[in-house]
């Protein structure tokens, strides 16, 4: 609900469980008033006190007040160059050459329903679901208004923010920080949390206590990167699991992203989030407007636990594409690491005949299958399929898949080209290159301008061409390689600083074709595994793969770091063989099965080679996936151990929203003689009910969580056990 008092210019948004404030004041700033625990309505802004601070200035408004100060006052949306000497929202560049921006209030509207924004992912919701609150900001000096979106999910305690930056004057300016989120706090006696990692090992979540300064986390290679995650998290000290005020930032961008967090000299925080501010300088025409990315906050009076599954609730109805987000996802064979490049379609239709027979649904041919990509140094660009592997094409290929029962899906990188292509033979301007410099190579292939229609036109119709040659169900949409040599050939030298940016909405533009044109086509995305695992990509593929990681151990933390923000369903997820090809650790099947499937459920290894017993232990693993879907993909999620923690063993639990279900895992780290005997307290059940355990145990709720499961001993490193609990 949003509440507005026009008298005061008060806007207060109540979701089911929190309250968002905020407030213009005398002078027309946009003060931040409150975000918290839920209350019931009210004034927050006497939490705003004043007094004359040494070295804060004044602005013309407060005449002679030095008690007033955009430096020390909590805001919205922060300005630039005119007092406020934290981090800023926004920074212009005005036809006068001078670097600054001073807003304030304007007005208000109220509106039914989710705002959209154009080209650009955002959270859906009807009328129903969500309501939008714009305030317009202005800059009367620069002729600049700034109109804030706030998109308020009440259900799901979720509250988005996106902003719109408009030159209402006559001349040209630019825009060289546009912000999606400033969020600021009267105290800063808080954690950030924010989750990084590498290639292999991704989204690993690092904790620390804001100190003075900035401090934060960013991109600058044209993706979210591997490195760090478009997620942060701002949290009191002692918040853990199930206690403690926590909040969520998430950006729903895909490209360079900055998130910072600054301790003030009066112990204020400051949050401010968007796209990165790294060569980034947009123009702005008389008239023309700016919009930058979306960001979700969510925020939890409750712990870290229950933030993520409002993330995961509001990930799951609102932001997953409508075709995908009711139906079953197939368990699918994807043949990369059983193949990498040396495959025909009778390898292929080999391991898909072992695979359907043990509840495998959906083949998934990588790459390999086009031009002359016989490895890894060519062949990008060239997207028709190599006759010489496949003969007769995917049009001789899919039905002898759909004759064992299977569905077929394919592999593209269409973002990228090798110079050893028939593409780049033709186009050598369409790969981002600066004039005068040789390329820089990465994986030996280099980034196509997809800023430009005409590159992507041609991109589009050549994959577009394959997806409508025979039936394809699922699409994965790769991107190996990070932006390097930003430079477009189809722009003058002053809108170079517009490649990053427009790059992205390019691929933005490329996936809502793909999914308008092809909408019974299931999209994965993928980076390098993880290297582009945010809101953005998910608004368009509902799942990304996780990792290039397939290790059961490794995936615990990649998976757990993950889960703060992203739901299970997200999260592409396959067996592989042992030894492990990325660390060669070997762990049993069981295991690999249980932690894959707390993702969309896969494997990845071939299956003609399998024994007859793991074959049986793929059949048992795959039927009870299918049984248990709708609870582990659309349950409530429980981190119930750290794989961080270095403790025994990981454990996690699904609860299905009625709380009549609910499935443990657990994975023990390696073995130890002399064990003890454990118990495994679980999270989540109705206290009052009565459960049985795995058909062998039946205890009340509250007896459940508060004393626990007795676990067996483990009979060996890395071994996995399940617990299915069943209301009576
Ligand atoms: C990336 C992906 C892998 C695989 C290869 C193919 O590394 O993450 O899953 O598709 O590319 O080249």
């Amino acid at each position: 609900m949003i509440l507005c008092d026009e008298k005061n210019l008060l806007f207060t948004l109540q979701t089911k469980n929190t309250t968002y404030q905020l407030k213009a004041d005398r002078h027309g700033i946009l003060l931040h008033t409150y975000y918290g625990p839920k209350i019931a309505g009210g004034d927050l802004s006497y939490l705003i006190r004043g007094m004359d601070r040494g070295c804060s200035p004044n602005p013309p408004e407060a005449g002679l007040d030095r008690t007033y100060s955009l430096d020390t006052l909590p805001q919205e949306y922060s300005s630039c160059g005119v007092g406020d000497f934290r981090l800023p929202s926004i920074e212009l560049e005005l036809p006068s050459g001078s670097r600054s921006a001073s807003l304030r209030y304007r007005g208000f509207e109220r509106r039914p329903g989710k705002y959209a924004l154009e080209g650009l992912p955002a959270f859906r919701g009807g009328e129903e679901a969500a309501e939008t609150l714009v305030i317009t900001l202005e800059d009367t000096a620069a002729q600049v208004a700034v109109e804030l979106y706030y998109g308020v999910f009440e259900e799901e305690d979720l509250i988005t923010r996106a902003v719109r930056v408009i030159n209402q004057g006559g001349e040209p300016l630019r825009l060289t920080r546009c912000a999606s989120v400033c969020l600021d706090f009267l105290r800063s006696d808080l954690d950030l949390i924010t989750f990084d990692g590498c290639h292999m090992m991704e989204r690993c979540p690092d904790r620390a206590p804001l100190r003075s300064g900035v401090q934060g986390v960013g991109s600058v290679r044209g993706a979210a990167s591997h490195q760090h995650n478009p997620f942060v998290v701002l949290c009191g000290h002692s918040a853990s699991e199930d206690y403690g005020l926590c909040y969520g930032a998430m950006l729903l961008y895909s490209g360079s992203f900055e998130a910072l967090a600054e301790r003030s000299q009066y112990d204020n925080a400051r949050l401010v989030m968007g796209l990165n501010p790294y060569h980034f300088r947009w123009t702005l025409q008389s008239g023309e407007s700016f919009t930058a990315p979306e960001a979700a906050m969510v925020c939890s009076p409750c712990g870290l636990g229950q933030m993520s599954r409002q993330y995961h609730r509001a990930i799951r109805h609102h932001l997953i594409d409508a075709p995908c987000a009711g139906e079953r996802r197939p368990v699918l064979i994807n043949n990369w690491e059983a193949t990498y490049f040396n495959f025909d379609a009778d390898k292929l239709v080999d391991i898909a005949k072992t695979a359907a027979p043990l509840g495998i649904e959906l083949f998934v041919m990588d790459d390999g299958w086009f031009g002359q990509r016989n490895d890894d140094n060519r062949g990008l660009g060239d997207w028709w399929v190599n006759t010489a592997k496949l003969p007769g094409g995917l049009e001789a290929l899919v039905p002898r898949l759909k004759e064992l029962g299977m569905t077929f899906g394919i592999w593209i990188e269409p973002e990228m080209v090798n110079e050893d292509s028939d593409l780049y033979r033709a186009h050598p301007d369409w790969a981002l290159t600066i004039p005068r410099r040789s390329p820089t190579r990465c994986r030996n292939q280099l980034v196509l301008d997809f800023s430009r229609a005409d590159v992507r036109d041609y991109v589009y119709a050549q994959i577009s061409a394959v997806l409508s040659s025979a039936d394809v169900r699922y699409v994965k949409w790769d991107m190996n390689r990070s932006l390097t040599d930003v430079y477009s050939a189809a722009l003058p030298p002053e809108r170079q600083g517009e490649v990053y940016h427009r790059y992205v909405l390019g691929v933005y533009d490329m996936l809502r074709r793909l999914r308008a044109d092809y909408p019974h086509i299931l999209v994965e995305g993928c980076a390098g595994g993880g290297g582009r695992f945010e809101g953005g990509m998910l608004y368009y593929t509902p799942q990304i793969w996780c990792s290039d990681n397939t290790d059961a151990i490794d995936r615990l933390k990649i998976q757990y770091g993950t889960s703060f923000c992203y739901p299970v369903s997200t999260m592409g997820a396959h067996v592989s063989v042992v030894p492990n090809e990325e660390n060669g650790r070997v762990t049993p099947m069981e295991t690999r099965g249980v932690v894959a499937m707390a993702g969309t459920f896969g494997y990845e290894m071939d299956l003609s080679k399998c024994t007859e017993e793991e074959k049986a232990i793929i059949r048992r693993q795959t039927a009870f996936f299918k049984e248990h879907y709708e609870l582990i993909q659309r349950g409530d999620y429980y981190r119930l151990t750290s794989p961080f923690d270095h403790g025994p063993y990981t454990a996690w639990e699904h609860v299905s929203p009625d709380q009549s279900e609910a499935l443990v895992s657990v994975v023990s780290g390696s073995v130890w003689a002399a064990q003890s005997f454990l118990t495994l307290p679980v999270k989540g059940l109705d206290p009052r009910r009565t459960y049985r355990v795995n058909d062998d145990l039946t205890l009340p709720g509250d007896v459940l969580m508060a004393a626990g499961i007795p676990l067996p001993q483990f009979p060996g490193d890395y071994t996995a056990c399940q617990f299915y609990l069943k209301a009576e």
